[in-house]
């Protein structure tokens, strides 16, 4: 039997399973920003290259284009309103460590403040950064990864159109 379908291009990349969802961390001492960004990819593993795409309209893109580093740091459950939190208010206003109570972790290896409340915080140098329509990729080198004991890759929090989620359970080790 065929499977009925539907055509309709506005469901297209809305209609994507979910991505790895992060708190951002750009700019050092009082300028420290975070910006929640769900466009994350891992563009090389060596060496490890991550990406993340922010849009112009961002303050943070303004830092991350000044800056020559950034943290991905990776939420779980616990943090989901603050993750949301820091998607919805602009750093230009306020200070979103302060608002929402994230702590500044001293990150190992770049300047960057990592956010002691996420599960893993993957500290980047940039390496490159592009343009791909309405957002600008900021790719970084993986130079240290800190996280917490015991933590496993289900805990982080995944979003895409409109909703968070968490990676349900393995079907099937390769
Ligand atoms: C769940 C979620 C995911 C988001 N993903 C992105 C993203 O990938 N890229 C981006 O530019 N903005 C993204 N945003 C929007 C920014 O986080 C939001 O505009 C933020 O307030 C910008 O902060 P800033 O002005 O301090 O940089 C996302 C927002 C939410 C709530």
């Amino acid at each position: 039997m065929t499977k009925e379908k539907i055509e309709d291009n506005r469901l297209g990349i809305r209609n994507m399973p979910a991505f790895p969802v992060g708190l951002i961390t750009v700019g050092k001492g009082k300028e420290a920003n975070i910006i929640t960004a769900a466009l994350i990819h891992v563009f090389s593993f060596d060496p490890p290259l991550i990406g993340i795409g922010i849009s112009p309209k961002r303050h943070s893109h303004g830092l991350l284009t000044k800056e020559d580093e950034f943290v991905v740091n990776i939420p779980g459950k616990d943090i989901l309103k603050e993750t949301l939190g820091c998607g919805t208010v602009s750093g230009s206003k306020v200070d979103k460590f302060e608002l929402h109570e994230l702590k500044k972790l001293d990150s190992r290896v770049v300047e960057t403040p990592s956010i002691e409340q996420c599960k893993v915080s993957l500290e980047c140098k940039k390496t490159d950064m592009f343009t791909t329509g309405d957002h600008d990729w900021f790719i970084g080198e993986v130079v240290m990864t800190v996280a917490d004991k015991g933590y496993k890759r289900g805990d982080g929090l995944l979003y895409w159109g409109g909703d968070f989620r968490l990676p349900g359970k393995v079907i099937k080790e390769r």
